[in-house]
């Protein structure tokens, strides 16, 4: 069986999983809705926006797609998948890897995962939720906590959503913001809980709903500076063996936090089909869920994608279907780093319409476009992420060092790096 292939998105995750996709044995014919340069390079553009359902379902109709791959979270918690399975118009055998509107609250809304952690016994920070009419409330329950504060937005924002502040000042003024509207509807609602003193990390699977695949695990850089100073952005750069995730601390990842999460999706019939990632911290050796994501990470998955030797096709259909039980992922024993090259200015104001060149000199480097552009048949900037350099190496370091040799022949006007993705890691690796 051949799969004619739909992949939403248009940054540099759902580059990767395009390439992925297309060295894939069981492609068939590959669309990508908008899709980027990068991407447009593997599959043929469907141009429009992901949050276009009805333009969506035409597609799916009118090319006869087997397969949805929903890359970004908004379309995923907007429903995109009840509306697709519910429409007359469509094959009753269409697969769709994600989840439905209710899966999808894992991510959509952080009152509803904490409460599905708490109700399956899933470690994660303490804490507590309040609405806009419970302001008293949320300031009293901050003054009971000692520093550093986290404060969240219930809802979707963009990344941003997470307030993490060091007096008792600043927490109540981001309460203040979140309740006054900074963030929109997702702000109806603020999570308050315990800061957890540890390194993030990031876990995927694969799950059809009620088996997993358990997919490399990653770490990024969220800092734009280097040492992880300066403001969040959407990330500069990824790593995949992370050093610190033993069999050990896998195992432990796997009975405390992924079985649980699983049995409880099946358990309260969210018949959850795709993609988890738990976004985590390891406190001294005992990992706690931050997060859940419906979708994969970016750029995780740009150094995850290099290190799965099997078919993520294959296996994404067999998830969709919902029956994994025949498929096998093969992890690569190679290391991967990956480094974004982010516009100047980036994460504020930045300009786009930059001409990049030097993309050709690269040698072992995969390129994958996360904000570029086609103007006057040139390439050139579109966005704050612009592109992922990823390489693979026999460790961290000779992939770290294959990405920086680099690094400095592509080249637009204002491009910068991270010079230290990694360092941390070959570092801790070199401890033990
Ligand atoms: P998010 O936007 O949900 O990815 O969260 C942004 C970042 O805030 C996370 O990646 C963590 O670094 C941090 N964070 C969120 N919750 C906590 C917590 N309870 N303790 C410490 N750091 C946190
Ligand atoms: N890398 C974090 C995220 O994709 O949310």
């Amino acid at each position: 069986m051949k799969y004619n292939v739909l992949l939403l998105g248009s940054g540099g995750r759902e580059h990767a999983l395009a390439w992925k996709i297309s060295r894939s044995s069981v492609l068939g014919k590959f669309y990508a809705l908008p899709g980027n340069p990068g991407i447009n390079s593997l599959a043929e553009e469907i141009d429009g926006s992901v949050g276009d359902f009805d333009l969506i379902l035409r597609t799916v109709v009118e090319k006869n797609i087997d397969i949805v791959v929903c890359g970004p979270e908004d379309p995923l918690v907007n429903g995109l998948k009840d509306f697709l399975m519910s429409s007359t118009e469509v094959r009753k055998d269409l697969l769709f890897v994600g989840p439905g509107r209710a899966g999808a609250m894992l991510e959509g809304s952080k009152d509803f995962a904490k409460e599905f952690m708490a109700r399956h016994g899933i470690p994660t920070a303490a804490y507590r939720s309040f609405t806009a009419g419970q302001k008293a409330e949320a300031s009293a329950f901050l003054r009971t906590l000692r520093p550093p504060y986290v404060v969240k937005a219930d809802g979707l924002a963009a990344g941003k959503g997470v307030i993490i502040s060091q007096t008792l000042q600043e927490a109540e003024e981001s309460l203040e913001h979140i309740f006054g509207g900074q963030f929109g509807t997702a702000g109806a609602k603020v999570v308050i809980e315990e800061y957890l003193d540890g390194v993030e990390v990031s876990f995927f699977v694969l799950t059809d709903g009620h088996g997993y695949m358990l997919l490399p695990e990653a770490k990024d850089y969220k800092r734009i500076g280097n040492g992880d100073t300066g403001p969040n952005t959407g990330g500069m750069g990824s790593v995949s063996p992370v050093p610190f995730c033993t069999e050990d601390f896998v195992e432990k990842v796997r009975s405390r936090i992924i079985e649980p999460t699983v049995r409880g999706l099946e358990s309260e019939g969210l018949d959850y089909r795709g993609f988890i990632f738990f976004g985590l911290m390891n406190c001294g050796g005992d990992p706690y869920v931050i997060e859940y994501n419906v979708r994969m990470g970016d750029p995780e998955t740009e150094s995850v994608m290099l290190r799965i030797d099997s078919d993520l096709l294959a296996h994404m259909a067999a998830a969709a279907r919902g029956d994994l039980s025949g498929e096998r992922i093969v992890v690569s024993a190679q290391s991967a780093v990956t480094c974004i090259i982010v516009s100047g200015g980036y994460p504020g104001k930045y300009a786009k319409g930059c001409p990049i060149s030097g993309l050709e000199s690269l040698e072992g480097i995969t390129v994958f476009n996360a904000g570029t552009a086609i103007k006057d048949g040139g390439l050139v900037t579109s966005g704050g992420r612009v592109l992922a350099l990823s390489a693979v190496g026999s460790g961290l370091e000779e992939a770290r060092s294959k990405v920086y040799a680099q690094v400095e022949r592509v080249s637009f006007d204002g491009a910068s790096h991270r010079d230290d993705i990694a360092l941390d890691m070959i570092n801790w690796g070199k401890r033990r």
